[in-house]
This record gives structure tokens, sequence and C-alpha cells, in this order.
């Protein structure tokens, strides 16, 4: 089960500088996301505030709350919000840090972002696309991280005294 989170102002996509963020709306993206997510085998919950300590409080308890994962657009958030790095760096789940836009080729404020060394990764520039690959990198990981029951048992035989 993953959680995409989506901070300030992007609910006002497909109305919001489209020549920046594209035509399509968050509905439509969260729809996508959640359609990329089945395809893969995840259960997907999209977030999206424009509350600072919303977000916040989902990041708190992501885990207790079942997801494996966090993915996260936090929106301007990402350039000056030493909480939600610090929510972040708090928690145990592997994040990962989206932006639709190339933050690197905007204005000068935006190339920093507080949030990149407490996420796994970044994915930064590539439109909805980035969630996507977001997703597909967590897929790897998870399956990865799961415990192979089909491993034969043990099969060094007990130390004699
Ligand atoms: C953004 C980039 C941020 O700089 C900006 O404040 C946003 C969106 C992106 O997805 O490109 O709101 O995170």
């Amino acid at each position: 089960m993953i959680l995409v989170l989506n901070g300030a102002n992007l609910n006002r996509l497909g109305i919001r500088e489209p020549s920046v963020y594209g035509a399509q709306t968050l509905p439509e993206l969260e729809q996508q996301i959640v359609a990329w997510g089945s395809e893969m085998g995840f259960a997907v919950t999209c977030q999206q505030t424009n509350f600072e300590g919303a977000l916040l409080e989902w990041v708190h308890t992501a885990a207790e709350n079942g997801f494996q994962a966090i993915v996260i657009n936090p929106g301007a958030w990402t350039h000056y919000s030493y909480a939600l790095r610090d929510a972040i760096a708090g928690q145990s789940l592997p994040v990962l840090e989206v932006h639709l836009s190339n933050i690197h080729a905007r204005e000068e404020f935006r190339h920093h972002s507080v949030i990149a060394a407490v996420c796994v990764g970044s994915v930064i520039g590539l439109g909805a696309q980035g969630y996507k690959l977001a997703l597909e990198y967590l897929k790897t990981r998870l399956e990865l991280e799961k415990p192979d029951y089909t491993d034969p048992p043990n099969q060094i035989a007990p130390r004699m005294a």
C-alpha cells in the first residue's frame, strides 16, 4: 500500500500555470496514479492539502496506517519546510520526492530541496510520468525486501557439542 501526497497549490493543476505544469487536473492525475499502481499490484491512496500540518500528520501516521512507502510532491514546501524534512527523517518508510517541473531550470529559490537528503531519491521534471517512475522503483524495492519463503530451509547440520 503506497501513500501519494501532494502539497500546496497542487489542487490547482490544470488551472495554475499550464505552460509549466500542464493541462491535467489533480483528479485526473490521481486517477492515473491509482491506475498505474493497480497495474503494478499496489493499492495507492492519494491525498492533497494546502495545510502544512495536515501533510506532516499524514507523514507521521503513514506507517501505522499500513503504508509501505510514501511518494511526495510537497509543492513550494519543498524549498523551505524544515518541519517537513524533520517529519520525513523521523519516520521509518522510504520516501520518494517527485516534481512535475524541472525545479533546477527555474527560479533560483526552487533549486534547493530541503527534503532531498532525507528521501530515497527524487524524480524531477518528467511531469506525471515522475509519479509512475517512483511507483516502478518502489515495486522493485518492495519486492526485494519481501522475505522469500520459497528458500529451502537452512541445511547446515547442528553443531555437535
Ligand atoms: C513543484 C515545484 C515547486 O517549486 C512548486 O512550488 C510547486 C510544484 C513541481 O511539481 O514542479 O508547487 O513541486
